[in-house]
């Protein structure tokens, strides 16, 4: 067994240190996004702001937010401050309505984001000689590529494989033996129920680490993930418009939230209703200010991902908390609001359930109403009589510690639709 791979120096450098380099960063970058985009120049000028106006970290609230609508309007290439010729990678998130969020990256940027990738693959305790699995999706979605150049520039053996073909993922894991999976939580479930279909208790395949990320998943699903697969199991948290994969990710020796590359980005909190920013700890909205990029700066960009910063503790830099969702995930059922996390922490309670959901969501006249779609553990399917009772108890929970009915439904074995990459949690079927 080898060594962990060592840390970049300012990993650990001090606070000082690394708030005086991001402030070097930060007024090159406010700089950059001023001189060579001109959406960034107009929303500056408009809100009346100079980048020779910042001089210290908190000078950063008076510039503007940006936003998805911002990258939509300037469909496809219009935030981009670089030539085109200087442009090597194009990658775009396909949201759910309308045109894809396109963002570019420069060939320092490329070579920025495998640095990062590469230190959280090291985060998670990845050692020299390891093979790493990816099976989040490759092409526009960041996620394959990221995860693939990060491995790689770690100096580690990749499997390429991508999305999909889950039966054929299994047997390449068997025949294989990797000893890293990147994947999202959800499509990992999918894998190890395919193991188990196949006869194979997946705690016995070699993975030794999962890294894991692109959607919420909670402390619940981490500990259901690593004890079936005999893994440890870290969060990485990313978004493409900020970079992608690698934005923070968290550190094995700790597993209490992702670290946030903060000598790349800059974080925030906001208050998602006012927009004023809140202090270390409390909850809101994360917003990032990128400090290196080129292709396509990023000032104040607001995620609408829900968390709080924390501060550093296996690292100097500071950690957001898990995510408990998005703004835009969360879910108002007759005037009580509630995110899919908060279900999926009262099912992993009921074992004799399996870790599959989906929420829908309909009316009834004026009413909402919440249906939670599961389905049994394949051991426990064939004893109804323990499943109903798994089914009352969460229905129960839910109205209990969340405040609000579900129709709760005990479907056949594999009754979820299962995602080879992000799940859809919620189906939402009220009239518009
Ligand atoms: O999902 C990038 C990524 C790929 C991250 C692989 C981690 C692993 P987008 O498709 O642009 O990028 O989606 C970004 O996904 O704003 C969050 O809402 C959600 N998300 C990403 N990572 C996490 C995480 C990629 N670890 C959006 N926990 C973000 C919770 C996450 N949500």
């Amino acid at each position: 067994m080898t060594t962990p791979l060592p840390l970049e120096p300012i990993e650990t450098a001090s606070r000082d240190e690394l708030a005086a380099l991001q402030l070097e960063r930060l007024k090159w970058s406010l700089n950059h996004a001023y001189e060579n985009s001109p959406v960034y120049r107009q929303k500056f000028d408009e809100a009346g702001v100079h980048p020779s106006e910042l001089k210290s970290l908190a000078d950063l609230a008076r510039f503007p937010f940006t936003t998805k609508k911002d990258l939509r309007d300037s469909y496809p290439f219009g935030m981009f401050a670089v030539p085109q010729d200087q442009i090597s990678r194009i990658h775009a998130s396909s949201g759910t309505t309308g045109k894809p969020t396109v963002v570019a990256y420069t060939a320092r940027d490329i070579d920025t984001w495998a640095n990062l990738v590469a230190r959280s693959v090291r985060a998670a305790g990845a050692r020299r000689g390891d093979k790493v699995h990816i099976s989040y999706g490759y092409g526009l979605f960041t996620g394959g590529l990221g995860a693939h150049y990060g491995a790689e520039r770690a100096g580690l053996t990749v499997i390429p494989f991508g999305g999909g073909q889950t039966e054929k993922q299994v047997q390449l894991i068997q025949d294989f033996r990797p000893d890293i999976i990147m994947v999202t939580p959800s499509y990992m479930l999918a894998i190890a129920d395919e193991m188990e279909r196949q006869g194979i208790d997946p705690a016995t395949c070699s993975l030794r680490i999962g890294i894991f990320g692109a959607e919420p998943w909670t402390n619940d699903m981490r500990a259901a993930i690593e004890q079936r697969m005999g893994i440890t199991a870290v969060d990485i948290y990313g978004l493409s418009e900020v970079m992608g994969p690698g934005v923070a990710s968290e550190c094995a020796e700790t597993k209490d939230g992702p670290t946030i590359w903060e000598d790349h980005f800059y974080p925030e909190i906001i208050n998602p209703e006012t927009g004023e920013v809140l202090p270390d700890g409390e909850f809101g909205e994360l917003v990032f200010t990128s400090l290196t990029k080129e292709a396509l700066p990023i000032v104040r960009y607001r995620t609408r991902d829900l968390t709080r910063l924390l501060p550093g503790t296996a690292r100097t830099m500071r950690r957001m908390e898990k995510i408990t969702g998005r703004s835009d995930d969360m879910l108002i059922i007759r005037g009580v609001n509630v995110f899919p996390t908060q279900i999926e922490e009262l099912l992993l309670k009921q074992h004799a359930l399996a870790p599959h959901y989906q929420i829908i969501l309909t009316k009834e006249g004026p009413m909402d109403v919440m249906t939670l779609n599961c389905e049994p553990c394949p051991e426990t399917a064939p004893d109804y009589g323990a499943l109903d009772a798994a089914r009352k108890q969460l229905a129960y929970d839910i109205k209990s510690l969340i405040g609000v009915t579900a129709q709760v439904n005990v479907l056949e074995v594999n009754g979820i639709e299962r995602s080879v990459g992000k799940a859809r949690r919620v189906i939402d079927k009220r009239p518009k």
